[in-house]
Protein backbone atom coordinates (compact mmCIF):
# COMPACT_ATOMS: atom_id res chain seq x y z
CA UNK A 1 0.00 0.00 0.00
CA UNK A 2 1.30 3.35 -0.74
CA UNK A 3 2.37 5.32 1.88
CA UNK A 4 1.19 8.84 1.48
CA UNK A 5 4.12 10.67 2.25
CA UNK A 6 3.61 9.48 6.29
CA UNK A 7 5.90 7.50 8.02
CA UNK A 8 9.66 6.81 8.04
CA UNK A 9 9.44 4.51 4.26
CA UNK A 10 9.49 7.57 2.05
CA UNK A 11 12.25 7.06 -0.79
CA UNK A 12 14.74 9.98 -1.22
CA UNK A 13 13.06 11.02 -3.95
CA UNK A 14 10.08 11.57 -1.60
CA UNK A 15 11.71 13.02 0.84
CA UNK A 16 12.71 16.00 -0.95
CA UNK A 17 9.40 16.26 -2.52
CA UNK A 18 8.17 16.63 0.85
CA UNK A 19 11.29 19.08 2.17
CA UNK A 20 9.81 21.13 -0.84
CA UNK A 21 6.23 21.44 0.32
CA UNK A 22 7.51 22.29 3.97
CA UNK A 23 9.57 25.32 2.72
CA UNK A 24 6.67 26.47 1.21
CA UNK A 25 4.10 26.20 4.08
CA UNK A 26 6.30 27.18 6.34
CA UNK A 27 8.04 30.17 4.41
CA UNK A 28 8.67 33.06 6.60
CA UNK A 29 8.56 35.69 3.57
CA UNK A 30 5.35 37.21 3.36
CA UNK A 31 3.59 37.23 0.25
CA UNK A 32 4.60 40.43 -0.34
CA UNK A 33 7.44 39.70 -0.58
CA UNK A 34 7.22 37.13 -3.47
CA UNK A 35 7.22 37.24 -6.75
CA UNK A 36 4.61 34.73 -6.99
CA UNK A 37 2.78 32.91 -4.52
CA UNK A 38 3.33 29.96 -2.45
CA UNK A 39 -0.07 28.66 -3.73
CA UNK A 40 1.64 29.20 -7.34
CA UNK A 41 4.72 27.68 -6.18
CA UNK A 42 2.78 24.64 -4.75
CA UNK A 43 1.01 23.91 -7.83
CA UNK A 44 3.86 24.32 -9.93
CA UNK A 45 6.36 22.28 -8.44
CA UNK A 46 3.81 19.04 -7.49
CA UNK A 47 2.57 19.97 -12.06
CA UNK A 48 6.15 19.63 -13.21
CA UNK A 49 7.33 16.41 -10.82
CA UNK A 50 4.50 15.10 -12.41
CA UNK A 51 5.20 15.64 -16.57
CA UNK A 52 8.75 15.08 -16.06
CA UNK A 53 7.74 11.56 -14.57
CA UNK A 54 5.89 11.36 -17.66
CA UNK A 55 8.04 12.45 -20.01
CA UNK A 56 10.79 10.36 -18.56
CA UNK A 57 8.49 7.61 -18.78
CA UNK A 58 8.17 8.28 -22.39
CA UNK A 59 12.24 9.22 -23.03
CA UNK A 60 13.32 6.37 -21.19
CA UNK A 61 15.05 9.12 -19.02
CA UNK A 62 15.76 8.03 -15.27
CA UNK A 63 12.49 8.79 -13.52
CA UNK A 64 13.93 9.69 -9.82
CA UNK A 65 16.94 11.99 -11.39
CA UNK A 66 13.79 13.52 -13.46
CA UNK A 67 11.60 13.78 -10.51
CA UNK A 68 14.47 15.27 -8.29
CA UNK A 69 15.53 17.98 -10.41
CA UNK A 70 11.84 19.01 -11.14
CA UNK A 71 11.09 19.26 -7.22
CA UNK A 72 13.96 21.67 -6.81
CA UNK A 73 13.84 23.42 -10.07
CA UNK A 74 12.93 26.73 -8.91
CA UNK A 75 13.98 26.03 -5.25
CA UNK A 76 15.18 29.74 -5.25
CA UNK A 77 12.38 31.47 -5.95
CA UNK A 78 10.68 28.84 -3.25
CA UNK A 79 13.55 29.92 -0.71
CA UNK A 80 13.94 33.29 -1.70
CA UNK A 81 10.57 34.56 -3.61
CA UNK A 82 12.87 36.42 -6.12
CA UNK A 83 13.39 34.82 -9.86
CA UNK A 84 16.33 36.90 -10.05
CA UNK A 85 19.04 34.35 -11.52
CA UNK A 86 16.80 31.95 -10.08
CA UNK A 87 17.97 28.92 -12.07
CA UNK A 88 21.81 29.12 -11.38
CA UNK A 89 21.67 30.28 -7.74
CA UNK A 90 18.75 27.42 -7.09
CA UNK A 91 21.31 24.53 -8.56
CA UNK A 92 23.82 25.68 -5.71
CA UNK A 93 21.05 25.16 -3.11
CA UNK A 94 20.23 22.13 -4.75
CA UNK A 95 24.12 21.19 -4.67
CA UNK A 96 23.88 20.78 -0.63
CA UNK A 97 20.10 19.56 -0.56
CA UNK A 98 21.21 16.59 -2.91
CA UNK A 99 24.02 15.71 -0.65
CA UNK A 100 22.23 15.78 2.15
CA UNK A 101 20.19 13.18 0.72
CA UNK A 102 22.97 10.88 -0.18
CA UNK A 103 22.92 11.70 -4.20
CA UNK A 104 26.36 10.63 -5.30
CA UNK A 105 28.88 13.40 -7.39
CA UNK A 106 27.55 11.98 -10.83
CA UNK A 107 23.55 12.45 -9.85
CA UNK A 108 23.85 15.57 -8.30
CA UNK A 109 26.24 17.16 -11.59
CA UNK A 110 23.19 15.60 -13.79
CA UNK A 111 20.67 17.50 -11.34
CA UNK A 112 22.29 20.72 -10.96
CA UNK A 113 23.08 21.04 -14.52
CA UNK A 114 19.44 20.52 -15.43
CA UNK A 115 18.54 23.35 -13.05
CA UNK A 116 20.98 25.78 -13.45
CA UNK A 117 19.78 25.71 -17.34
CA UNK A 118 15.91 25.10 -17.04
CA UNK A 119 15.44 28.97 -17.87
CA UNK A 120 17.64 28.77 -21.04
CA UNK A 121 14.45 27.91 -23.46
CA UNK A 122 15.93 28.80 -26.36
CA UNK A 123 18.97 26.85 -25.89
CA UNK A 124 19.06 22.72 -27.25
CA UNK A 125 20.74 21.17 -25.97
CA UNK A 126 21.92 17.07 -25.94
CA UNK A 127 21.55 16.41 -22.68
CA UNK A 128 18.14 14.55 -22.14
CA UNK A 129 17.64 15.22 -18.95
CA UNK A 130 18.08 19.40 -19.17
CA UNK A 131 15.42 19.18 -21.97
CA UNK A 132 13.50 17.33 -19.99
CA UNK A 133 13.23 19.77 -17.33
CA UNK A 134 12.46 22.87 -19.39
CA UNK A 135 9.75 20.93 -21.05
CA UNK A 136 8.03 19.57 -17.85
CA UNK A 137 8.16 23.43 -16.80
CA UNK A 138 6.83 24.59 -19.75
CA UNK A 139 3.65 22.01 -20.17
CA UNK A 140 2.95 23.06 -16.26
CA UNK A 141 3.20 26.74 -17.79
CA UNK A 142 1.29 26.57 -20.38
CA UNK A 143 -1.63 24.54 -18.76
CA UNK A 144 -3.08 27.85 -16.54
CA UNK A 145 -2.88 29.81 -20.05
CA UNK A 146 -2.49 29.50 -23.42
CA UNK A 147 -0.69 33.29 -23.09
CA UNK A 148 1.14 32.68 -19.91
CA UNK A 149 4.43 33.49 -21.27
CA UNK A 150 3.34 36.14 -23.40
CA UNK A 151 5.36 39.08 -20.81
CA UNK A 152 8.29 38.01 -21.96
CA UNK A 153 10.23 39.72 -25.31
CA UNK A 154 8.75 37.75 -28.58
CA UNK A 155 12.31 36.58 -28.91
CA UNK A 156 12.39 34.48 -26.35
CA UNK A 157 8.23 33.68 -26.38
CA UNK A 158 8.31 31.64 -29.43
CA UNK A 159 11.12 29.64 -28.14
CA UNK A 160 8.40 28.60 -25.46
CA UNK A 161 6.03 28.22 -28.47
CA UNK A 162 8.50 25.44 -30.35
CA UNK A 163 8.68 23.43 -27.07
CA UNK A 164 4.91 22.78 -26.75
CA UNK A 165 3.87 22.41 -29.67
CA UNK A 166 6.68 19.81 -30.04
CA UNK A 167 5.67 18.17 -26.35
CA UNK A 168 2.42 18.14 -27.52
CA UNK A 169 2.67 16.32 -30.52
CA UNK A 170 5.44 13.99 -28.54
CA UNK A 171 2.76 12.82 -26.30
CA UNK A 172 -0.41 12.83 -28.90
CA UNK A 173 -2.11 16.13 -28.09
CA UNK A 174 -3.77 17.56 -30.97
CA UNK A 175 -2.42 20.59 -32.32
CA UNK A 176 -3.61 24.17 -31.18
CA UNK A 177 -4.13 26.61 -33.27
CA UNK A 178 -3.10 29.48 -30.27
CA UNK A 179 0.69 27.90 -30.04
CA UNK A 180 1.10 27.48 -33.82
CA UNK A 181 -0.15 31.03 -35.05
CA UNK A 182 1.60 32.30 -31.98
CA UNK A 183 4.66 30.89 -33.30
CA UNK A 184 4.50 32.24 -36.82
CA UNK A 185 4.24 35.68 -35.09
CA UNK A 186 0.25 35.76 -34.89
CA UNK A 187 -1.78 37.77 -32.58
CA UNK A 188 -0.99 36.16 -29.08
FE1 LIG B 1 12.14 28.61 -13.14
FE1 LIG C 1 9.32 26.63 -13.09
Amino acid sequence: MFHHFIGQKLSRSEKIQAWVVSCLVNSKIPQIKRESSVIWELKHSSGVIQFARLLAQKRGINEELAVVAAALHDIFVVLDGSYNQHAKKGATIAKKILKRYKFNSREIAQICEAIASHSDKHVYSEKPLVELIKDADCVDCFFYGDGIYNSKPKEITKHYYGRIISIRKEIGLPAKHYFTNALNGGMK
